[in-house]
C-alpha cells in the first residue's frame, strides 16, 4: 500500500470529478489516498507520501492560480516524490496545441517538470453558469464549430472517463512498481 496524495483545483467542479475518479482507482488497487481541494490545503507541508497527484483546470488561458501557488511552494517535496499532472480544459478536446501550450506555461510559472502529464477534456456546464458566463462560453464555443457544443439549454461534458482511468491505473503501477523488491 502507498500513501498518495492528491490535490485538485477546481471551479465549476469538473475537475473534481476527474480527482475522485482518479482516487477510486487508486483506492481499489489497495491505496491509501488523502484528497483534497487546493481552496482547503492550508500551508501544511508536503511529507510523508509515495505519491503525489495534481490536477488544474484551465480558466481564460490559465491553471487554477491556488493550484500553481501550491506547485510553487511545494516545488522541493514535489521534485523528490512520484507524481503526475493532470490538466483540465476545452483545448484538450480539439486543440491540442493549445493545451499544450497550457502546460508549457504552466512549467514556466511554477519551475516543476512533473514526469507523467495528462491532458483532460472539460465540460461546458451551460446550464450551471450565469448569464455572462453562458454567453461568453457560447461565444467561444461558436467559433470552433463542430467541436463544441452551444445549445445552452444542455450541459456538455467531454471528458473521455477511460482515458482518466488509465492515467491513475498507470501512475499506480508506477508507485507499485518502484515497491517491487531487488
Ligand atoms: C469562464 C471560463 C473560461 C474558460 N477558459 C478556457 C480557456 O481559456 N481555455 C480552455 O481550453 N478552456 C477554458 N474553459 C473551459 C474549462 O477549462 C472547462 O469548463 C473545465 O471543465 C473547467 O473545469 P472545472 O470545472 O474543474 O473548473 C473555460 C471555462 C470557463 C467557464
Amino acid at each position: 500500500m502507498k500513501r498518495i496524495f492528491l490535490i485538485y483545483g477546481s471551479t465549476e467542479g469538473q475537475t473534481e470529478k476527474i480527482a475522485e475518479v482518479i482516487s477510486d482507482v487508486l483506492r481499489e488497487r489497495g491505496h491509501d489516498v488523502t484528497m483534497l481541494d487546493v481552496k482547503e490545503a492550508g500551508d501544511g507541508i508536503l511529507e510523508g507520501y509515495d505519491g503525489v497527484v495534481v490536477g488544474a483546470s484551465i480558466h481564460v488561458g490559465k491553471h487554477d492560480r491556488h493550484i500553481v501557488d501550491f506547485v510553487r511552494r511545494h516545488q522541493d517535496a514535489l521534485a523528490r516524490t512520484a507524481s503526475a499532472f493532470f490538466s483540465v480544459s476545452l483545448a484538450a478536446h480539439g486543440d491540442r496545441p493549445e493545451a499544450e501550450s497550457y502546460i508549457e506555461q504552466f512549467e514556466q510559472e511554477t519551475g516543476w517538470m512533473p514526469a507523467k502529464v495528462a491532458l483532460f477534456s472539460g465540460a461546458l456546464l451551460y446550464t450551471q453558469y450565469g448569464f455572462v458566463k453562458r454567453l461568453l462560453m457560447k461565444k467561444i464555443a461558436g467559433d470552433k464549430p463542430g467541436e463544441l457544443g452551444t445549445d445552452t439549454s444542455r450541459d456538455y461534458v467531454y471528458t473521455e472517463w477511460d482515458g482518466v482511468r488509465r492515467f491513475a491505473e498507470d501512475f499506480a503501477s508506477q508507485l507499485e512498481e518502484s515497491a517491487a523488491p531487488g
